[in-house]
């Protein structure tokens, strides 16, 4: 099958599973990852064939979606149904077995320039604007409040503590996403995770000023 193709298909297979996602991991953070990790991996002279399938098929084994919960291996399923070689399936499945954040202590090396490029994509999408806004529209739909000032954030020292966590979703930004920026593995992308850092500043600023305005 040609790559094209494939990658045609693969984009059906991804929009029908995560089409009605509600917790910020629908279609359209797929598209993002996509073309952002397309962006770094064409700087960063990575293979774009394995960039763009990883891209696409990076959260539909996510262990944080109710989707996933039934099926452990769609994406090497989906690869292998569709007759991909052994070697090649290995490197998308490399890639979006590295791409999840495990917690604030938890390393997650990057070998190659097609892990550097979609892992960098997907942490872009966390943080900024957007990421403010998948926040919470994940926090809410786990049923978690949106801020207790008597519930201190916690740094993760395993992926089991990190992934159980019923904390705030503020305290998301200290746990994860404030991190991130350091956490960028190319330079294009530690560029636009500096600006995308300095928006989630400002907002917390302005939420903690709006949360402590005093009566008078
Ligand atoms: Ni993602």
């Amino acid at each position: 099958m040609l790559e094209e193709e494939l990658i045609f298909l693969t984009e059906d297979f991804v929009r029908k599973i995560l089409g009605n996602d509600e917790s910020g991991h629908d279609w359209w953070h797929i598209l993002r990852v996509r073309n952002l990790a397309l962006s770094i991996g064409k700087m960063e002279g990575a293979d774009l064939f394995i960039v763009e399938m990883a891209a696409l098929l990076h959260d539909v084994d996510d262990w944080k979606l109710r989707v996933g919960l039934t099926r452990k291996h769609r994406a090497k399923e989906w690869l292998l149904d569709n007759g991909i070689e052994p070697e090649i399936i290995n490197k998308i499945c490399d890639v979006i077995y590295k791409v999840s954040f495990k917690g604030a202590n938890v390393n997650t090396p990057v070998t190659n320039p097609e892990c550097a490029a979609v892992q960098d994509a997907d942490r872009l999408d966390a943080i900024g604007a957007i990421g403010i806004a998948r926040t919470f529209a994940y926090g809410g739909s786990r049923g978690r409040s949106i801020y207790d000032p008597d519930v201190p954030p916690v740094l993760h020292n395993d992926f089991e503590e990190y992934k159980n966590s019923k904390a705030p979703t503020i305290n998301h930004f200290y746990e994860k996403l404030l991190l991130l920026k350091d956490r960028m593995q190319t330079k294009s992308g530690r560029a636009m995770a500096e600006q995308r850092h300095e928006f989630m500043v400002d907002f917390l600023d302005q939420f903690y000023s709006e949360w402590n305005t005093e009566f008078f």
